[in-house]
């Protein structure tokens, strides 16, 4: 039987667990995204660094996986979260190494062939074994984010001070193997930012330094935080600061590709039980890469990358005049949506639904309300049950004066990517129950400035 809550144009490996974007790099001109990987089930255990490649980043190819556990070294209990530079030609990988209960948490070095496909982890592991002392704890400690600058190379590490909040940790190196601790560049506020900070990215975009942070805050899937600020003698000064996604969206890892875009990579969670999970035999996949920008008040701006527009097939176009049913004659799980509205009097609430029932009953409802200023994801399954996550998802958005609400809909299977007006998104995981649950719908015709569906091409066919 078709599984049809399975995405058909998000990667994600043939079968089995799959967490964090590791690594991503375009490396000779192609894009490799190493990732969180379990070989073993479709659950969080045996952390390997699955690897996949593409030209495009559209079509996927899996490849061996990359990094597994050494017995007896720092790493035997799995390879967490890191990234890759490229040093002078030679790829390498960072990575928290792990003994069996995730208790020690050491950051690790790999080195890769020229084809990234085999890597060597280092004899001396590990570079960094524990957290500094200040931090009053030992067990949090991981997820190495590693740059150059003019004066040599830089980490941030996420980690946690005890009875504080999250921190993250800055280190440099002059060789990549002998680091030093210089200072926190962020100390988080536990009851507002969450107690531990994971997946630390942080990049210069423009004239300005963003770092991104993900924080077990919000519902139980997490947020991922971002802040732009300076970067002035190791200390990193926040102006501006956002939720980069309020939902499924977490780990994020960003990088610049060859053309000078910073490009954004996340693992989508599952909105189900583990359970379930093993059931179908795959869980977590990535989301479509997003080219991150600063807008002129310092927010994030976050647009798909172009190159998916590859897979759009048959186009739907409706205007104003040519919508008259709230119903579209269009219908399916694999869309892409790009709709505009223009925000008058006459309505309080503008959106689309998807995903819906043939009765309309149930589905997945993205709204914005203009008279609370908020965009809203509701899903409403035939019954609740302890299975699937139907909490309301939601984050602030302010239009300002005459702007428009601009709607990006990414809809393959159960994953559901929405994006306001380039920078409001909130991502969200439905699982509709049978096949004919994908009819779409506007909640209002009227206020349609225009609406634009594609259908969207398997990546595997
Ligand atoms: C984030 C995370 C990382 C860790 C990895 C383990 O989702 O918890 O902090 O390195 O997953 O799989």
């Amino acid at each position: 039987m078709t599984d049809f809550n399975r995405p058909t144009y998000h990667y994600l490996p043939a079968k089995n667990w799959m967490n964090d974007p590791n690594g991503v790099i375009q490396w000779k001109g192609r894009y490799h995204l190493f990732y969180q990987y379990n070989p073993h089930g479709a659950n969080h255990a045996n952390m390997h660094w699955g690897h996949a490649v593409s030209d495009d980043m559209a079509h996927w190819e899996e490849l061996p996986i990359a990094i597994s556990p050494t017995p007896d070294a720092p790493d035997r209990g799995g390879i967490f979260s890191g990234c890759i530079v490229d040093d002078e030609g030679t790829p390498r990988a960072f990575y928290t190494g792990v003994n069996e209960d995730y208790s020690i948490q050491t950051q690790c070095i790999a080195t890769g062939s020229n084809d990234l496909v085999t890597w060597e982890t280092y004899a001396d592991n590990p570079l960094i074994p524990a957290p500094p002392v200040e931090m009053g704890q030992t067990r949090d400690f991981r997820d190495p984010f590693v740059w150059r600058a003019d004066d040599g190379w830089y980490m941030v590490v996420g980690s946690r001070i005890e009875g504080v909040g999250g921190a993250i940790l800055l280190y440099r190196s002059d060789n990549l193997t002998d680091w030093i601790y210089l200072n926190p560049i962020y100390i988080g506020e536990a009851a507002r930012t969450g107690i531990m900070f994971e997946c630390p990215n942080f990049f210069k975009l423009d004239d300005k330094w963003v770092l991104l942070i993900s924080s077990h805050i919000g519902h139980t899937t997490g947020t991922v935080l971002y802040f732009v600020g300076d970067f002035v003698d190791h200390k990193f000064i926040p102006q501006v600061e956002g939720v980069l996604d309020s939902g499924y969206h977490y780990a994020s890892l960003s990088h610049e590709d060859e053309k000078g875009r910073r490009i954004l990579w996340a693992w989508l969670r599952e909105g189900r039980t583990v359970d379930q999970d093993i059931k179908a035999g795959w869980s977590g996949i990535q989301a479509i890469p997003r080219i991150l920008s600063l807008d002129s008040q310092n927010r994030l701006l976050m647009t798909p990358v172009p190159e998916v527009e590859i897979l759009r097939g048959q186009h739907h176009h409706f205007s104003a005049q040519s919508l008259t049913d709230k119903q579209l004659s269009v219908s399916g799980l694999s869309l892409d949506i790009s709709a505009t509205f223009a925000i008058n009097d006459s309505a309080d609430i503008y959106g689309m639904r998807v995903a819906c029932s043939p009765d309309g009953k149930h589905g997945v409802t993205i709204v914005y309300d203009r008279r609370i200023e908020t965009l809203q994801v509701q899903r409403v399954y035939a019954q609740s049950d302890a299975e699937h996550d139907d909490y309301i998802q939601g984050l602030p958005h302010h239009l300002e004066g005459d702007e428009q609400l601009e709607l990006r809909i990414l809809l393959d299977g159960s994953a559901i990517e929405v994006i306001a007006n380039h920078r409001t998104s909130v991502t969200s995981r439905y699982y509709p129950a049978q096949s004919d649950h994908h009819h779409v719908q506007v909640i209002n015709p009227t206020v349609i400035a225009s609406l634009d569906i594609w259908e969207m091409q398997s990546i595997w066919d």
